[in-house]
């Protein structure tokens, strides 16, 4: 992105510049609503990405400007100041969040604007808060590490914003390498790196253009108390069960009917989705391709008929690839809207893109948005 329009606008609202800092949105290959159940996730940083130029201004105030909807907001760093437009509460629950950890986060003049489209999926709240987060470490010199930004970012959506995520968009956003996914276990917070180059393949999004908002309709949040139901229950035959990850479809089945049929159906998808990351993930390591596609088919496949975050527009998506042959397609992300992704053999995705586009197009009267996956680094000072 051009950061040009944002060191224009900052000149003539605050004077002379201050320094840049970006922070990317993020793709993930499998794994879905494992995270805030201890799962794995297999997400990149893609080339979309927030961008932020700051300066302290030695007040206690903060003066910042959202360039893509031409607002501004001024809020101090006090718990009782918090700030009524969304987008401000993810740059003051960072502030708040460093606060409660000791450190000192003082005023200072921001605007930022980014290319992370909105309720697309791609995570461009968490792009916000791991912008800012990094940003003010650097600033300020906090000695956070890129894992305690991540948190504070996820911290800051639970109490600021009021959706109870799991780390994987924060996660991936700070740690995001060129050319690589991050296998990283929620659990335990390790991760690796793992070399992503499907030959013969393409990556490729497709936006229904039906924008998400997680917070609304508390949606997400309820599927995370399901699969919180459903380990109260299993644990009070196996204590050991903290998490979801922990559980197999066994211990499951012995819970059938003492949980509600939802909060079951729920969790059979869950527990189904963290083994069938591992599955992928070690047809990765031998380039099977067509066995890591066969996964997300089915993980889409789960998504909307048991944890019921589709829509009848990413649905359409999911039909399309499979038939243009598509090797992979599912809903990535929270859901409700958003995109799919696609894993498409080369010589196939011309006439997949074209054929999709305009038959969704037909069928919903929107135009569908398309973009070519590219992965790329994490949070950085530009
Ligand atoms: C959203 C959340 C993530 C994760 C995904 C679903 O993006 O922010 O923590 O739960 O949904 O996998």
């Amino acid at each position: 992105m051009d950061t040009l329009k944002i060191r224009e606008k900052f000149a003539s609202l605050y004077g002379s510049g201050g320094a840049m800092y970006t922070s990317p949105g993020r793709i993930n290959i499998i794994g879905e609503h494992t995270d805030y159940n201890g799962g794995f996730v297999l997400p990149g940083a893609i080339d979309k990405a927030m961008y932020c130029e700051i300066k302290p201004n030695g007040t206690k105030k903060i003066r910042a400007f959202a360039l893509d909807v031409n607002e501004s907001c001024e809020f101090g760093l006090e718990e009782a100041d918090k700030p009524t437009k969304q987008w401000a509460c993810y740059i003051f629950g960072m502030c708040r969040e460093m606060a409660n950890k000791g450190k000192t986060v003082l005023g200072f003049d921001t605007v930022f604007a980014g290319d992370v489209p909105l309720g697309a999926g791609m995570s461009s709240s968490a792009a916000l808060e791991s912008c800012f987060g990094y940003a003010l470490n650097d600033l300020y010199n906090l000695g956070f590490s890129r894992m305690e930004i991540a948190l504070m970012g996820q911290a800051t959506e639970h109490n600021y914003v009021g959706i109870k995520c799991g780390i994987m968009d924060q996660f991936a956003s700070c740690h995001g390498k060129e050319g690589y996914l991050m296998k990283l276990d929620c659990r335990s917070l390790e991760f690796e790196y793992v070399p992503f180059n499907p030959k013969g393949y393409r990556v490729v999004l497709i936006n229904t253009c039906v924008e998400h908002n997680l917070a609304a309709g508390g949606e997400y949040n309820k599927r995370r108390q399901s699969c919180e139901n459903v380990v109260a229950e299993i644990a009070k035959m196996h204590p050991e069960v903290k998490l979801l990850r922990d559980a197999n479809m066994d211990m499951l089945k012995a819970v059938k009917g003492k949980v509600s049929a939802v909060d079951y159906m729920r969790a059979e998808f869950v527990v189904g989705e963290v083994q069938r990351l591992l599955d992928a993930c070690a047809a990765m390591e031998k380039d099977d391709y067509e066995t890591v596609g066969k996964k997300m088919y089915e993980t889409h496949e789960g998504l909307s008929k048991k944890y019921e975050v589709s829509c009848p527009e990413l649905d359409f998506l999911n039909d399309m690839a499979k038939e243009c042959g598509v090797t992979g397609s599912r809903v990535m992300g929270g859901g409700f809207g958003g995109c799919t992704i696609n894993l498409v053999k080369t010589e196939l995705y011309d006439a997949f893109i074209k054929k999709t586009t305009e038959a969704y197009e037909k069928k919903f009267n929107i135009k569908p948005k398309v973009y070519d996956v590219v992965i790329k680094n994490g949070a950085a000072k530009l």
